[in-house]
C-alpha cells in the first residue's frame, strides 16, 4: 500500500501529534532491533532537544509503558482486530500500540487526543488506506476504556513478563520471601533514579544538590553507603554531575562496587568494565583500577569518565577475558567480575529485554559466565577478594555458576564481610539479591568470595 503522500516534518507539527510520532518512530527502531530503548528514547528527542519538558516526558512515557506492556496490548488489540494482529504492517501494529496503551495505561490523556493526536501522527508512516483501519480500531478501544487501574477486557493476565521470565521472578520472590505477584507487577513498573556519590563526603553532595533545587531521599528499609533516591531529574543540570561527583546508578549497581571495598591503593581489576561507571567507583574509593572488557571503544569511554571525574584508571585492557590475558596471576587484591548477562535485572530500564532474550540463551550465558568467573579467579591473590555479579535474577547466572566455580575451585570460600549495611541484602547463603521491591533496586545477584590459599 501506497505511504501517505509527503509526511509532514515533524518540527511543523502540532507537539501532541510531533509526541506520538517520534514515540511511533523510537518503538519502530526497537522493534527491528535498530536500537534500544534508551537510544531510541535519546534520538526521538532530537539534539539539541526540540521539545518542552512535558512533551519530552510524554514521549518517554508513551515508548517505556508501550514496550512494558506490549503483550498485554497486544492481546486487547487481537480483540478489536477482525482478523487479529498477524499480517498487520509493523508501523500500523506499532501505532495501534502507541493509542491503545495511552487509553489503557495513561487516564490522564482524553479519549479524543489517545485517538486522533495518535492516528494524525501514523500518516505518513502508515499506507493511506490504514489510518482509516488505526482510526476505527482506537475508536472502538475508546469506547471500552478500563477505568484507571482496572484489568484490561479480554487482555488476560496483566502482567507482560513472558512465562519464562514469570517463573525466574516467581523464584526470586520465593528465596527472598517476597509476595510473587507484587514483584511481577514492580518489574512492570518504572525504576526510581538513584544518585551515588562514590568517593569522598556525601553529604556535602547532597547539600549541594539540595542548594540547587535537587531534593533528593534516603533509600527506603536500606542504606547503601552514598547512595539516595532521586526526585526528578533536576540532578543532570547540576554542577556536582557534570562533574562526576554524584553518578547516576541504581542502588544495586553501587552495592556491589561497595560490597568489594577495595583498600585505597589495593590493585584491582574490573573485569567487564564495559562504560566504567563501577571502575570509576572503585577508582573514586582509592583502589588503582585496571579496566577490562572485549569492547575496546567502550574501553576509551570508561578512561574518560574516570579522567573527567578526576580519579583516572591505572590501565585498560581490551581482550576476551574468559580466557588468559596474560595478567599476573594470584597478584590482585580485588577482583571484580561484571558479567554479560541477559540483563533481566534491569527489565524496568530496558523494557524490551522481555521481548528480545529467550530461555534458551541463559546456557550460553552461564557458560561465558562460568569461563570468565574461573579465568578471572586466577588473578586473585592469596587473602584477596573476587566479586561476581550480574545484573539479573536467572539462577543459571547466578548461584549456578558460583556454586559450580566453587566446588571446583576449592581455594575460595564466600566471604560477605563484615559490613552492616550489606545484611538486609543478603539470601540464606551469603549472596547479594537485590531487587524492586527493595528500595526499588534492580534485581542484581553477587557473591563475594575470598582466595583462602
Ligand atoms: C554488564 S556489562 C558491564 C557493565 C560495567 N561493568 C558498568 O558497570 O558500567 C558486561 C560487559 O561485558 C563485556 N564482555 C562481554 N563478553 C566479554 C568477554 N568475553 N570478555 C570481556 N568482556 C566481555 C561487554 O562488552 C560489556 O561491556
Amino acid at each position: 500500500m501506497p505511504l501517505s503522500p509527503n509526511p509532514t516534518p515533524e518540527h511543523s507539527l502540532p507537539p501532541g501529534v510531533s509526541v506520538r510520532r517520534r514515540a511511533i518512530v523510537a518503538l519502530l527502531a526497537v522493534e527491528d532491533g535498530t536500537a534500544g530503548s534508551q537510544i531510541a528514547v535519546r534520538e526521538a528527542l532530537g539534539t539539541p532537544p526540540e521539545l518542552a519538558g512535558p512533551d519530552r516526558g510524554l514521549v518517554t512515557e508513551l515508548v517505556y509503558a508501550t514496550l512494558r506492556h506490549q503483550r498485554v496490548l497486544d492481546r486487547w488489540l487481537a480483540h478489536a482486530c477482525a482478523h487479529g494482529l498477524c499480517g498487520l504492517d509493523t508501523e500500523v501494529l506499532i501505532a495501534l500500540r502507541v493509542g491503545a496503551c495511552q487509553l489503557a495505561y495513561l487516564p490522564r490523556v482524553p479519549a479524543f487526543a489517545a485517538v486522533d493526536a495518535t492516528v494524525e501522527a501514523a500518516k505518513g508512516l502508515v499506507a493511506g488506506r490504514a489510518v482509516g483501519f488505526v482510526h476505527g480500531v482506537l475508536r472502538g478501544l475508546a469506547r471500552r476504556r478500563p477505568e484507571p487501574g482496572a484489568t484490561l477486557p479480554q487482555a488476560g493476565s496483566p502482567t507482560s513478563l513472558p512465562d519464562w521470565i514469570a517463573l525466574r521472578s516467581r523464584r526470586l520472590a520465593a528465596i527472598c520471601g517476597l509476595d510473587a505477584d507484587a514483584l511481577h507487577a514492580a518489574f512492570d513498573q518504572p525504576a526510581p533514579l538513584h544518585l551515588h556519590v562514590p568517593a569522598g563526603d556525601a553529604e556535602l553532595v547532597w547539600a549541594e544538590l539540595a542548594a540547587a533545587g535537587v531534593a533528593v531521599a534516603e533509600l527506603d528499609g536500606v542504606a547503601v553507603p552514598g547512595v539516595r533516591c532521586a526526585d526528578g531529574g533536576g540532578v543532570f543540570a547540576t554542577s556536582a554531575f557534570a562533574r562526576r561527583a554524584v553518578l547516576a546508578q541504581d542502588a544495586a549497581s553501587a552495592a556491589v562496587v561497595r560490597w568489594l571495598a577495595p583498600a585505597p591503593g589495593a590493585r584491582t581489576a574490573d573485569v567487564a568494565a564495559g562504560a566504567g561507571v563501577k571502575a570509576l567507583a572503585l577508582a573514586a574509593a582509592g583502589a588503582r583500577v585496571t579496566a577490562i572488557d572485549l569492547d575496546g571503544p567502550k574501553l576509551a569511554d570508561a578512561a574518560a569518565l574516570a579522567r573527567q571525574a578526576g580519579h583516572p584508571l591505572d590501565a585498560t585492557i581490551a581482550g576476551d577475558a574468559s580466557t588468559d590475558l596474560g595478567l599476573d596471576r594470584e597478584a590482585w587484591d580485588a577482583v571484580l567480575v561484571d558479567a554479560p548477562c541477559s540483563g533481566l535485572g534491569t527489565l524496568r530500564r530496558r523494557p524490551e529485554i522481555r521481548h528480545r532474550r529467550r530461555a534458551a540463551d541463559l546456557p550460553r550465558h552461564h557458560a561465558l559466565q562460568a569461563r570468565m568467573l574461573a579465568a578471572a579467579s586466577d588473578l586473585v591473590r592469596p587473602g584477596g577478594h573476587l566479586v561476581y555479579a550480574v545484573c539479573s535474577f536467572a539462577e543459571e547466572e547466578g548461584p549456578l555458576v558460583v556454586g559450580r566455580f566453587l566446588a571446583a575451585h576449592p581455594g575460595f570460600v564466600r566471604d560477605p564481610g563484615g559490613a552492616t549495611w550489606v545484611r538486609p541484602l543478603l539470601d540464606a547463603a551469603g549472596d547479594l539479591r537485590t531487587h524492586p521491591l527493595l528500595a526499588g533496586m534492580d534485581a542484581f545477584y553477587a557473591a563475594r568470595l575470598q582466595r583462602s590459599h
